[in-house]
């Protein structure tokens, strides 16, 4: 299922934003900045865009329509950026490095989530309407701002890596594959949009109790496949606390989570599925559920 799929599923009301209201309602009309949207300025280097914004806070709120003029090669942050300067200095919205590496100017753009400051405005039709909401999975703070507290509580609950017993600082070695496998989950910029996309909690506020979300899944995976943790040896099992307390049995490998994350990560297929089945064969391959029981047994 792709990330507009979920992003379609709205609940209709106002509290939320419309997930994916690219033909919604607008609630106000910002300040037009030049003439119809899509045409070009005098010197063919600039178009002015149709933008479509949520404004409101927990309270509530709605869709505005603005116009804003758009130049060669800009992102959507520089539009949010020229609406703050020009039409709507009190708007809200998150950002840092606008290069993609603070992972903080997530939202959605025509109902996908996306880092704002990633988005080229190329990849749309002139006389589009490009539609900007918050996060929908996370609640809102004020307009595209929301509090993503919720990844930060999860992130608490993975027990961290555990140094191996029989090795001090500087004496650890891995094999350049192991290396390799884990590097890719470090590319994570905790830009949430995976944890945001993830229909388990995107729908259902009641999962998120029980379900980590697929960063911190990957977060788990990544541990459980370190050649150096030492969490079994000391009686943590990464692959049965992935299963029983961050909910590893609600994703059903959808791999929308895959699909929207910027880093381009292949969460789903090098994190999630592998330690699926590294979790089916500890509960059901006798053999493995042999040598595990030797193995603690005999306390390695
Ligand atoms: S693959 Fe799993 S974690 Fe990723 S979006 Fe789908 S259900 Fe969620
Ligand atoms: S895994 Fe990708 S989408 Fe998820 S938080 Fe990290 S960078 Fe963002
Ligand atoms: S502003 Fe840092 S990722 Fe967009």
């Amino acid at each position: 299922m792709s990330a507009e799929t979920h992003a379609g599923e709205g609940t209709g009301t106002h509290t939320r934003p419309p997930a994916h209201d690219a033909e919604g309602t607008a609630g106000g009309t910002g300040t037009p900045g030049a003439v119809s949207g899509g045409a070009p300025d005098a010197t063919g280097t600039s178009y002015i865009a149709n933008f479509r914004v949520w404004r409101g806070d927990i309270e509530g709120g709605g869709l505005e329509d603005f116009k804003v003029e758009v130049f060669e090669g800009e992102v959507v942050l520089d539009i949010v950026h020229r609406l703050q300067a020009t039409q709507t200095p009190d708007l809200a919205v998150r950002w840092n490095c606008k290069a993609g590496k603070c992972g903080s100017c997530s939202a959605e753009i025509n109902g996908r989530p996306r880092l704002l400051c990633m988005t080229r405005m190329s990849i749309f039709e002139r006389s589009e309407t490009i539609t900007i909401t918050p996060l929908r999975t996370f609640p809102v703070v004020r307009d595209l701002v929301t509090d993503v507290s919720f990844n930060y509580t999860k992130a608490r609950e993975i027990p961290s890596f555990v140094p191996p017993a029989d090795l001090g600082p500087g004496e650890y070695r891995m094999q350049q594959e192991d290396v390799g496998r884990s590097q890719e989950f470090r590319k994570c910029i905790e830009c949430f949009l995976c944890q945001d996309v993830c229909h388990v909690v995107r729908d259902h506020e009641e999962n998120k109790q029980a379900f980590a979300g697929p960063r911190f899944l990957m977060r788990v995976a990544e541990l459980d496949m370190h050649p150096l943790d030492g969490a079994e040896e000391s009686g943590l099992d990464r692959k049965s606390t992935a299963q029983e307390d961050h909910g590893l049995g609600y994703c059903n490998i959808t791999k929308c989570c895959t699909e929207v994350c910027p880093e381009g990560i292949k969460i789903t297929d090098n994190a999630l599925i592998p330690l699926k089945e590294r979790a089916a064969d500890r509960k059901y391959d006798p053999i493995v559920w042999l040598g595990n029981k030797i193995r603690r047994r005999n306390g390695a």
